[in-house]
């Protein structure tokens, strides 16, 4: 044998050291060695089950992959290039340990169909910390949301102001965005969650082995149907970075919310100093870093998934050495979409709203304007005439440099005649949130009976 290759029978000359270190993968695929080891323990039990290993074989197998485990976890497995990958520096240490069983264990699988095991194992585990992850944040959004159900801010678009709505209703849209990111990542894992092992290279096993067993000893659904698909998909992966994605998306989104917010020409929340830090040359500032850096964070992601389908385009049935460039975007999407989650959970309760400026800058903005035309529409006007009406009080409003709710009923009159006393009940701000009183409205009252569905949701 070359060189102690695991694959070495072939070859009459030592692997090029460089084609050595360029092939290998187990500089950043070691992280897979758990789920790796839990993949050989469900194979060699189906092994012994079908008769293939004995009982005796099927032990020392077992306990030689626990006992690198052990090593692995004490840092004391010497992880090495010769031997490429996670999955043969393992095998490789296994029969260093047993001896001859442990070169048994490879009996009717292919590191094909061990790596597409591996990753969905991986994968797998990801995504339920990522969903309890998600879960964190919106239980962060409720609770802030239920406190502030009835703090007045401006609503937006185009980041003018539009109409006034509350800070607890602001929040719930960011409560909205998790909740169809949580169910994009339950999908995925629903999807994914099918066994490979028996696929073998790419045709299937000249060996009686048992796929039902396997995927049920993984915890998977049932057994993938075809071997050459099993090997060579990788759509979970992109599935995974699509949906992670999205998540980055939305946490980018909250990110220029959260820095414009804590600006001095907005000034509408105090983030806590814990989440900040100052300027080596400015000592006034107080820079949103945190939320900064999610944002800056959300385009490696999405670069992650662009690598991915870039990875797969062009590929024939079945495996190629190409998939082993799957790993290092999958997993920093995991750790970027993780960090980003946490760093939101932990954020989110700490947001200190300003309310007096809130309310403030909603006051400033002709944000009851459209209130004002739906009172006109209500006593007969038909809605163009009644804008026109609102725009023209408007212009007398920015002149005098008063608010609606500044001009007196002689004023307003000027532009209409129907305008009477009880126009102030909807010129307020209060009157204004108060109003949009339907499913989905920013009435407070709407928004404490939309945190009560949503919190019947998280449970
Ligand atoms: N390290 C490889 C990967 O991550 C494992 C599978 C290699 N299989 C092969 N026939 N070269 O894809």
């Amino acid at each position: 044998m070359s060189q102690d290759k695991l694959w070495g029978g072939r070859f009459s000359e030592p692997t090029d050291a460089f084609v050595e270190r360029f092939t290998a993968s187990v500089g950043f695929d070691q992280r897979l060695y758990a789920v790796d080891i839990r993949g050989s323990i469900a194979h060699a039990t189906m092994l012994a089950q079908v008769g293939i290993l004995t009982e005796e074989e099927k032990q020392q197998i077992i306990d030689g992959l626990a006992a690198i485990k052990e090593d692995i976890e004490a840092g004391r497995f010497e992880w090495s290039v010769k031997l490429e990958d996670v999955h043969m520096n393992i095998e490789s240490r296994l029969t260093d340990r047993i001896g001859a069983t442990g070169k048994k264990l490879h009996t009717g699988r292919s590191r094909n169909d061990q790596v597409a095991t591996d990753i969905r194992l991986f994968v797998r585990d990801e995504i339920d910390t990522v969903l309890a992850l998600i879960r964190a944040v919106q239980t962060g959004l409720l609770d802030v949301a239920e406190h502030e159900a009835g703090t007045i801010m401006p609503g937006f678009t185009h980041l003018q102001t539009a109409q006034p709505v509350t800070f607890g209703h602001h929040l719930l849209a960011w409560f909205e965005m998790l909740e169809r990111d949580h169910s994009r990542m339950r999908d995925c894992r629903k999807r994914m969650n099918q066994c490979p092992l028996g696929a073998a290279a790419l045709a299937g096993t000249t060996y009686p082995i048992d796929r039902e067993l396997t995927a049920a000893l993984l915890g998977f659904d049932k057994p993938t149907e075809n071997s050459l698909d099993s090997v060579s998909d990788r759509d979970f992966a992109i599935e995974l970075c699509a949906a992670a994605s999205l998540i980055m998306t939305h946490l980018s989104r909250f990110s220029e919310e959260l820095v414009l917010w804590t600006s001095s020409q907005f000034d509408f929340i105090d983030l806590p100093d814990r989440f900040c830090t100052g300027s080596s040359i400015m000592p006034q500032k107080k820079n949103p870093d945190v939320p900064e850096l999610v944002r800056g964070k959300s385009g490696r992601v999405t670069g992650h998934l662009v690598s991915l389908l870039m990875l797969m385009k062009g590929q024939p049935l079945a495996y190629n050495k190409d998939n082993q460039e799957d790993k290092e975007p999958l997993f920093d999407t995991l750790d970027t979409i993780k960090d980003c989650l946490k760093a939101y959970a932990d954020m989110i309760p700490a947001i200190k709203p300003k309310k007096a400026h809130m309310r403030l800058a909603a006051a400033k903005g002709y944000a009851t304007a459209t209130d004002l035309a739906d009172y006109l529409v209500k006593k007969g006007m038909p809605f163009r005439d009644a804008h026109e009406v609102v725009g023209k009080s408007v212009a007398y409003g920015i002149r005098h440099s008063k608010d609606l709710s500044e001009l007196s009923l002689t004023e307003l009159q000027q532009f209409s005649a129907t305008i009477d006393n009880d126009v102030y009940g909807v010129l307020s701000l209060e009157g204004s949130v108060n109003a949009r009183n339907h499913i989905g409205g920013t009435a407070p009252t709407q928004v404490k009976a939309a945190i009560a569905r949503a919190r019947a949701k998280l449970v």
